[in-house]
């Protein structure tokens, strides 16, 4: 029997995150005793605050440790739905959310429940690795639109326009982006907004992980705020992963129609049930008292996201335009540069550098920077960034 009998059809091309890959290799080349300077991180790089801890460990002092209602807490349900009408501006009822195993989970679910074979996904290049991997999953097709780094990876709207056939069933959105930390401009969506006037059948998931991790140059306008005639048809993806440091706990949410979330919450009954019951009661706490605790880890990120872009620029060989969301830069490397991988893997070998090939984001020239770590570090990648860039521009 050949290695791959068994598997089934939907599973085979599926692969492992690139990310979470080269995290770990950087980790267990640290383990060896390498000197490894990462800026490779995809979550934050503080503790969970400790108001939110406590919640949690008080609930599981009272008992909290059974099966929950496979949808998520009433409570909880209810606090989303009232952060969603105050702070988002989206009608919201309880009914409308269903809590997750992060967002990704929120993501799985969703196109589980919408997406037939071949229907088309359009997806914003560079994009969240994870979009087109779970898009072949529900056996539908991404259909991907470039953006270029050199107009800071701005979106042509017309583009979109000109994707929609009548397979077109989802389009997907993520802004503050990852990777490129772009956040999108009113204008932008407002145009989004009027292509689903125009094209009845198509759906958009906004996904808004990183929506307070934003400087105060930008606003964050949720997809659904804009268009409460469109309620039925736009679903929101959120969750505590990046805002409130809490990775580890997976907790997300998706927002929309209730009879979508119905199903989602059918299909969460038959495969995971709910989410940890009582970390549950630790999300609660965060959403109630935010933005409590989380203002000082905000503006930290938003002055090491400038220290890095400032770096960057500073690179000869590397182009970048200043972004002001997320914990990320993408910048373009040179065309005397390898590719991403190439690139990546020279800066872990020779300089000991962790960074994120590009090519797991959709583009090839680019390389995912994280400045989700101590100010000291990212100077002193800088310094190992600027030796790989300047070797090889030399070489
Ligand atoms: C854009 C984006 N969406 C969703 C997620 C999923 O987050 P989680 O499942 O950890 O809540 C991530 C995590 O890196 C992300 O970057």
């Amino acid at each position: 029997m050949n290695k791959y009998q068994s598997i089934s059809e939907r599973a085979l091309g599926l692969e492992p995150s690139l990310t979470l890959e080269i995290s770990a290799l950087a980790q267990s080349l640290k383990k060896q005793g390498k000197d490894i300077c990462s800026l490779s991180a995809g979550e934050p790089d503080y503790e969970t605050p400790g108001f939110i801890i406590e919640a949690a460990v008080t609930a599981l002092r009272k008992g909290e440790t059974r099966y929950g209602p496979a949808g998520g807490d009433t409570e909880l349900r209810e606090a989303i739905a009232t952060k969603l009408m105050e702070v988002n501006n989206i009608a919201s009822k309880a009914e409308n959310v269903l809590i997750t195993n992060g967002g990704k989970q929120a993501i799985f679910n969703l196109f589980q429940v919408v997406l037939d074979p071949g229907d088309e996904v359009i997806i914003i290049s560079p994009y969240w690795l994870s979009y087109p991997a779970m898009t072949r999953f529900a056996k539908a097709i991404p259909i991907f639109i470039n953006t270029d780094p050199e107009s800071g990876f701005r979106l042509d709207i017309t583009q979109i326009e000109e994707k929609i056939t009548d397979k077109t069933k989802l389009l997907i959105i993520n802004s503050p982006c990852n990777p490129t930390g772009r956040v999108m401009s009113l204008s932008e969506l407002e145009a989004i907004v009027e292509i689903m006037r125009r094209h009845k059948r198509l759906l958009a998931m906004s996904d808004e992980i990183y929506e307070f991790l934003i400087s105060n140059k930008e606003k964050h306008y949720s997809l659904s705020s804009l268009a409460p005639d469109l309620q039925e048809r736009i679903f929101t993806v959120n969750g505590f992963a990046k805002a409130w440091a809490m990775t580890g706990w997976r907790i997300g949410y998706l927002h929309g129609n209730s009879n979508i979330i119905n199903k989602a919450i059918a299909l969460q009954s038959q495969s995971t049930s709910n989410v940890c019951t009582f970390a549950q009661k630790g999300a609660l706490e965060a959403i109630q008292k935010s933005p409590r605790g989380i203002e000082d880890m905000i503006n930290s990120y938003n002055n090491r996201r400038r220290i890095l872009i400032e770096g960057i620029k500073r690179i000869k060989g590397l182009t970048v335009q200043s972004q002001e969301g997320a914990f990320y830069s993408f910048p373009h490397l040179n065309k005397r540069i390898p590719n991403s991988l190439e690139f990546c893997k020279t800066a872990l070998e020779e300089e000991g550098l962790a960074i994120i090939p590009g090519i797991a984001f959709g583009n090839d020239r680019c390389i995912r920077i994280s400045c989700s770590t101590s100010e000291e570090i990212i100077n002193e990648g800088l310094n190992r960034l600027e030796k790989v860039v300047n070797n090889l521009m030399i070489s």
